[in-house]
């Protein structure tokens, strides 16, 4: 198939059933986790090391659908204006339609190919391009039409399948396509082709074992069905040819969007089980072979997720940035991550300092493959100004001298240098995943 039928594929896909297929009356909440990734203050923290203010910022969600994931960028960044495009008109029909009863000025949607991106006249701050990268017929090209209308300290974030977790969906696909049911105007006749074929297999037949995995309910949508048996244009990617694609466009990765989940440390059990020639080897290792060699051992992740920008603008430390965040000091500004600063968790602090019981992050914000952290509720209840405006380390230490002033072994009085160590180790615990960001004074 040439490229210009691969596209008509693609978009006849989509005419016939946008993606995804959320009814547009639906009320979205999405997961903490969710706007924790979407909100493009983690990324930029990572990159630029400052808390980026929103107002202003304009994001540009390319390939967009049906307009889910413009709107949850939207919930995510509230004072920025997001802007949705994709190629297929029913789909941004339904983006329209989805977002029309709710009056929000902050969203618009555009029939526009990625191809035709420059025609939008303009540049941004953020491009979300959230699975759409691997149907391109050529995801070089997609990429350089988005770096023509990124802004010089502007992030990408786009994600390409893995063809090591997904290899069994290639397989698949290549079967019903001898059988004559994968193409591109595969429907409804197929979809239950499919249903039926998988359904007769008995569970330990291999194809069935690695693929066909039911709902609680024992369902498996036809949504699932056509993403993945029925996929038109869907091509896999390993690290390897991510870090090819960027490097030929002239774009520099950023960080995996889960980065927490791609550690290579914790494949081998406890440090000390690692062999020696592994952790003494790993330290030294570009940052694209700890990436690949993770891939390699322990292929989960469906999505090779990631966040990038112009090669040409120089990280402020060496990769991987989340490896190397700043040691904190008395005079950095903290900040509390957004995802955190609501009354919720403001109020759930409190509570647990009234009752004197420990208080858990991961009820609010469970980032997947972050370490848990539960804090001394009194230490916590120091950070509650941060919820108001960020403060220096030295005003938290200070608050958390007056919530403590006596040592309680000794009761001798708290030193501000005994307060200060105390709230130091306790934002170097928050600082790995950003709970909390500092900017040098
Ligand atoms: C799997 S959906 C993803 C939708 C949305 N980004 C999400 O994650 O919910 C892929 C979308 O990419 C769009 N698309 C495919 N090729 C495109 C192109 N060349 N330009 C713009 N949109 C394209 C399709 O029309 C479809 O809506």
């Amino acid at each position: 198939m040439n490229s210009v039928d691969r596209l008509n594929a693609i978009l006849q896909q989509y005419e016939g059933a946008p993606y995804p297929a959320t009814p547009i009356d639906e009320l979205t909440q999405p997961e903490p986790n969710t706007l924790y990734q979407q909100n493009i203050i983690t990324p930029y923290y990572l990159h630029h090391r400052r808390v980026v203010n929103l107002k202003n910022k304009v994001i540009l969600d390319v390939g967009c659908g049906s307009g889910l994931t413009s709107l949850v960028l939207a919930l995510a960044n509230p004072d920025a204006r997001v802007i949705g495009v994709d190629v297929s008109p029913t789909s941004i029909a339904m983006a329209k339609a989805r977002i029309a009863h709710l009056k929000n000025p902050q969203i618009e949607f555009q029939v526009l190919s990625v191809e035709e991106l420059p025609q939008l006249g303009r540049q941004f701050d953020y491009i979300n391009c959230d699975e759409v990268l691997y149907l391109l017929p050529n995801p070089i090209a997609g990429l350089q039409m988005m770096k023509a209308v990124l802004k010089p300290d502007g992030i990408i974030r786009a994600n390409l399948h893995s063809a090591i977790q997904r290899q069994h969906f290639y397989r698949a696909q290549e079967m019903f396509a001898l059988m004559g049911v994968f193409h591109q105007d595969a429907g409804e006749i197929e979809t239950a082709l499919v249903r039926e074929t998988m359904s007769a297999m008995p569970s330990w037949v291999d194809l069935k074992a690695k693929t066909w995995t039911p709902d609680a309910q024992g369902q498996v949508s036809d949504q699932v069905i056509r993403m993945n048996y029925l996929l038109q244009g869907d091509k896999g990617y390993t690290i390897p040819d991510l870090f090819h694609m960027l490097e030929s466009v002239g774009l520099r990765l950023i960080e995996m969007v889960n980065w927490q989940q791609w550690n290579l440390g914790l494949l081998f059990g406890k440090i000390e089980q690692m062999p020696a020639f592994i952790g003494l080897s790993l330290p030294s290792l570009p940052y694209c072979q700890r990436l690949h060699l993770f891939e390699l051992i322990h292929p989960i992740h469906r999505l090779l997720d990631f966040w990038c920008t112009h090669a040409d603008v120089k990280p402020a430390v060496p990769m991987p940035l989340h490896l190397n965040l700043p040691k904190i000091e008395k005079f950095d500004c903290v900040f509390i991550h957004p995802q955190l600063q609501t009354s919720t968790v403001r109020d759930a602090i409190c509570n647990c300092a009234k009752h004197n019981r420990p208080f858990a992050i991961e009820p609010h914000l469970s980032i997947l493959g972050a370490k848990t952290i539960v804090i001394d509720s009194g230490i916590a209840a120091s950070l509650l100004p941060l919820w108001d405006a960020p403060q220096t380390v030295e005003a938290i230490a200070k608050r958390w001298q007056q919530v403590r002033p006596l040592n309680s072994c000794t009761l001798e009085p708290t030193s501000e240098a005994e307060s200060l160590r105390e709230v130091t180790d306790l934002l170097e615990t928050l600082l790995p995943d950003l709970y909390v960001m500092v900017e040098k004074s």
